[in-house]
C-alpha cells in the first residue's frame, strides 16, 4: 500500500519533470561550431534580508535565458570555456569547464542575482547584483560523452542553492552535437540499481533503523507583510535520510522527527507561489514551495527542500526536488491527511507526514476553509460508512419484518 503509493507518487513526480517545468537548451559556438551545449532545468533557492527578516526566493531557470556570447568562451585562447546564460533581470548562471584529455569536469559555478529585481526579491533591503561561486560541483564526464543526469542534484552556492535536473551537457564536443555515448551521473546509476543496493544495505546493515515514534503535530503559519495569515500549516513531519554516519563510517538511513517547540516558521506569499520555511536549532532548514496554477484553480506541494546539519553527518546534508506534484487541492480549500504519506523526495530522503492539514493560498479570517481530504483518508472513511450502511439495512429488513408480522395479527383480531 505504502510502496503502491510512493511509486504512484514517483511516477508523478515524473510526469511533472517531463511536462510542467522548462527544460533550457544552451549552446555556446565559434565560427560555426559548437563547443559546450547543455540542455538542463535549473532552480535555484535563494535566501536574502528585508530590513525586518530574511526570506527565500524560489526561482527557476526560464526558457527565455539565453547564453551570455560576451562572457561565454570555449576556451580556445588558453582560458577556460565558459557558458554563462542570463535571465531576467541582470541575473546570471555560469559554469567553467576544465579537462586533463581524459576526462571533463564543472570546475567552476556561479550564481549571479540580482536584489533590486522586486518580481523575484520583495522587500529586499538592499539592490546590489550578488555573485557566488562555487568550486566542486561534481559533474564531470568522460572526453567525447554527454553528462547525463535526469535526477535532480542540489548544490550549495553561497547563501543559494542551485537544483539541476534532466541535465544533458558536453563540452569540448568533437561535432555540433551532443555526443550519442553518455556518461552516467551516480544519483542517476543509485536510482536505477536501487532495488538490489536498497536489498543489500537492508541485509548487511545489521541493526535495522527504528522509527523514533508517531511525532508531535505543530502548527506553522506564515504572515503577509500586512500582518495578515496567508498560510496555515499542522502537521506532524519525520524524516527519513540516508547519509554518511561519522560514529559509524558508512551511509546509515536514520529517520528524525521534527520536534514543534523547537521549530520556528517563515515563508512567504505571493499570488501563484507560496514557500514555508520550518528551521530547527539551526541544524535543519526544510522548504515547502506551494504553487497555483491559476488558470485551472488548483494547487499542488511542487518542492521540498532540506538542508540538515546533524551531529553524527560527515558533511551537511542537503537534498531537494522542485518538481514534485503532492498534496493537491483547489484554491479556497484546504488539503487534509490525517494518515501517514510519504512524500518522496530524492532517492536518499523522504518525507513522511502524519495528521496533515495545509492551506497555503486564499486563507482567510485565520482559519482553515472546508478540506479536501487525501484518498487514503477516504478510503479510511469508506469502512465505517460500509459497515454502518449494512448495519442500517439489518435493522431495516428487521423494522419491516416486525411491521408486517404486527399488520398481520391486527388483521387477525379484526376479522374474528
Ligand atoms: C559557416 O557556414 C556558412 C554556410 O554554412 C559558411 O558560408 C561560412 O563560411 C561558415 N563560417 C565559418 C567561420 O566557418
Ligand atoms: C543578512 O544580514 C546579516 C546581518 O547583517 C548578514 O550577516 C547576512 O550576510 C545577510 N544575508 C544576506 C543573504 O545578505
Ligand atoms: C538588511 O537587514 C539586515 C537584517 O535583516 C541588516 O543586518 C542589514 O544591515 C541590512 N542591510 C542593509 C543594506 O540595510
Ligand atoms: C537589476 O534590476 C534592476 C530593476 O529590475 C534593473 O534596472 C537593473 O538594470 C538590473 N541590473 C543589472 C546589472 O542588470
Ligand atoms: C584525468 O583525471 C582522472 C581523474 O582525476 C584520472 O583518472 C586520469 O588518469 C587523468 N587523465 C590524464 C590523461 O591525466
Ligand atoms: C570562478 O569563476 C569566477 C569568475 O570568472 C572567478 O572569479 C573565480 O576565481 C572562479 N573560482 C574558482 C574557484 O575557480
Ligand atoms: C574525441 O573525438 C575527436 C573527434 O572525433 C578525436 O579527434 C579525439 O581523439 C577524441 N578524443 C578522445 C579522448 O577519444
Ligand atoms: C504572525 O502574526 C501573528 C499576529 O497576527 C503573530 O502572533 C505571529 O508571531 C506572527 N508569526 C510569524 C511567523 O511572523
Ligand atoms: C493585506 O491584507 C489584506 C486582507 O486583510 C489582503 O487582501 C491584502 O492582499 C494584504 N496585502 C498584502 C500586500 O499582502
Ligand atoms: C572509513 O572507511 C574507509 C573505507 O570504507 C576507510 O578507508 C577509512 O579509513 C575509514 N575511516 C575511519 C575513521 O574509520
Ligand atoms: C518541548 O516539548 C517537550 C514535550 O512536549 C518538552 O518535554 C520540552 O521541555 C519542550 N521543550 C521546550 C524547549 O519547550
Ligand atoms: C495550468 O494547468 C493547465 C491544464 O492542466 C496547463 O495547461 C497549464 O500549463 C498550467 N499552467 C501553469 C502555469 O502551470
Amino acid at each position: 500500500m505504502k510502496l503502491s503509493h510512493a511509486l504512484a507518487a514517483l511516477i508523478i513526480g515524473g510526469c511533472a519533470a517531463l511536462g510542467c517545468i522548462q527544460a533550457v537548451t544552451l549552446e555556446v559556438k565559434e565560427g560555426n561550431s559548437t563547443c559546450i551545449k547543455a540542455e538542463l532545468s535549473a532552480s535555484f533557492s535563494i535566501t536574502y534580508n528585508t530590513s525586518s527578516s530574511t526570506r527565500t526566493a524560489q526561482v527557476s531557470l526560464p526558457n527565455s535565458a539565453t547564453v551570455d556570447t560576451g562572457s561565454s568562451s570555449c576556451g580556445t585562447d588558453g582560458s577556460s570555456p565558459w557558458l554563462v546564460a542570463v535571465f531576467g533581470s541582470g541575473h546570471a548562471l555560469g559554469l567553467s569547464f576544465s579537462s586533463n584529455g581524459s576526462l571533463y569536469s564543472v570546475t567552476n559555478l556561479t550564481l549571479q542575482y540580482n536584489l533590486s529585481d522586486t518580481s523575484v526579491f520583495p522587500e529586499a533591503n538592499s539592490s546590489i547584483v550578488v555573485t557566488v561561486e562555487s568550486a566542486s560541483v561534481g559533474i564531470w564526464a568522460t572526453i567525447n560523452t554527454t553528462y547525463r543526469c535526469v535526477s535532480a542534484t542540489t548544490f550549495t552556492v553561497g547563501g543559494a542553492t542551485v537544483t539541476f535536473s534532466d541535465v544533458r551537457l558536453e563540452a569540448y564536443m568533437p561535432g555540433n552535437d551532443l555526443s550519442p555515448t553518455e556518461s552516467v551521473c551516480m544519483a542517476d546509476k543509485a536510482s536505477t540499481t536501487a532495488p538490489s543496493t536498497t536489498a543489500a544495505t537492508t541485509t548487511t546493515a545489521a541493526p535495522a533503523p527504528t522509527p523514533p515514534g508517531t511525532p508531535e503535530q505543530g502548527t506553522y503559519i506564515v504572515n503577509n507583510s500586512n500582518g495578515t495569515v496567508c498560510l496555515l500549516a499542522q502537521m506532524g513531519l519525520q524524516f527519513n535520510v540516508s547519509y554518511v554516519s561519522k560514529s559509524q563510517n558508512k551511509t546509515v538511513q536514520d529517520f528524525v522527527n521534527l520536534t514543534p517547540n523547537l521549530t520556528s516558521s517563515s515563508g512567504l506569499c505571493e499570488a501563484s507561489r507560496a514557500t514555508l520555511v520550518l528551521t530547527q536549532e539551526q541544524t535543519t532548514a526544510l522548504n515547502f514551495t506551494f504553487t497555483l496554477n491559476s488558470t485551472t484553480n488548483k494547487y499542488h506541494l511542487s518542492g521540498i527542500a532540506l538542508l540538515a546539519n546533524w551531529s553524527d553527518m560527515t558533511a551537511p546534508f542537503s537534498a531537494s526536488n522542485m518538481n514534485l506534484n503532492y498534496l493537491r487541492s483547489t484554491l479556497g480549500r484546504s488539503y487534509m491527511c490525517n494518515a501517514e504519506q510519504t512524500l518522496v523526495v530524492e532517492p536518499n530522503f523522504s518525507l513522511n507526514t502524519f495528521r496533515l492539514h495545509v492551506q497555503p493560498f486564499g486563507v482567510t479570517t485565520n482559519q482553515f476553509a472546508t478540506a479536501e481530504e487525501c484518498q487514503m483518508d477516504q478510503d479510511q472513511m469508506l469502512i465505517p460508512i460500509i459497515v454502518g450502511a449494512a448495519l442500517a439495512g439489518l435493522v431495516l429488513i428487521v423494522l419491516i419484518a416486525y411491521l408486517i408480522g404486527r399488520k398481520r395479527s391486527h388483521a387477525g383480531y379484526q376479522t374474528i
